[in-house]
């Protein structure tokens, strides 16, 4: 497997921080940290500052996502946003099944492959999380979980529209809890959920996909982490907030 053949992507989540007009300031101060990556730099953000994001970033080389998206065109569902909604915008990127939707607003592996597919429909990238709680682990049952998540939210899809996704790997353990995986765990299953992608498609798919590692990633072991061969940039939820510890991550990637 060559890690060249992948290009490595840095998204920051948000999660539920900055306003409209802290996005803006942010992006002003973030767009020349990252002006020479040669990674790429995402960043997903809160429905509410799409539109501020979407203008702050223009003419620049950091793309834009959502946090999340329904799986229905439209219709009655109070609260959520719809795929198409996000594609009329301009924004490029949507996470689903992150573990917080996971863990906190009902989302299951069946959720997450019916708004996966809605993404797909509009033209998304998405960037699909998996990932074992602590109790998993020390069952000795992470492969079978992340596999399961990982084939499940793949249902349906071709080998061509996988071209539009990404896999972050993060073990659940790991998120926000200043406790990263080793750079070894972090391989260790970046490289099995590469083996899951070759079964279901083939060696080209699996050799071509972007896998991210995910939990507590920061300016620190930023390097160390997406040094290793199947972990191909990270998803950054704390150490997105501030501008300089993001850009660090992005230069880690970008060597
Ligand atoms: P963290 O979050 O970097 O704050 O651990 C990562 C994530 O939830 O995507």
């Amino acid at each position: 497997m060559k890690k060249d053949v992948r290009k490595a992507v840095i998204a920051g989540n948000w999660k539920m921080n900055k306003t409209p007009a802290e996005a803006t300031a942010f992006i002003e101060e973030l767009k020349p940290l990252v002006a020479d990556a040669s990674c790429d730099v995402v960043i997903c953000v809160p429905f509410v500052d799409l539109q501020n994001a979407l203008d702050a970033t223009k003419g620049s080389n950091i793309k834009v996502g959502a946090e999340n998206c329904h799986w229905a065109t439209n219709g009655a569902f109070t609260g959520e946003v719809a795929a198409p909604m996000l594609a009329e915008m301009g924004v490029e990127y949507v996470v689903i099944g992150h573990s917080e939707r996971r863990a906190y607003f009902g989302e299951t592996d069946e959720t997450v492959q019916m708004r996966t597919r809605a993404a797909i429909d509009n033209g998304l990238k998405v960037i699909l999380c998996v990932g074992e709680v602590l109790e998993q682990r020390e069952q000795g049952i992470t492969e079978e979980v992340v596999g399961l998540q990982t084939k499940v939210a793949l249902g349906g899809v071709s080998k061509e529209e996988l071209k539009n996704i990404i896999i972050a790997y993060e073990p659940v353990w790991a998120i926000g809890t200043g406790k990263t995986a080793t750079p070894e765990q972090a391989e260790e299953v970046n490289h099995y959920i590469r083996t899951v992608i070759a079964k279901l498609y083939d060696d080209e798919a699996a050799e071509a996909i972007t896998i991210q590692y995910g939990g507590s990633m920061n300016a620190k072991n930023a390097e160390e982490l997406v040094g290793k061969v199947d972990v191909d940039g990270g998803l950054i939820g704390g150490a997105s907030l501030k501008s300089a510890d993001f850009a660090t991550i992005v230069a880690a990637a970008s060597k």
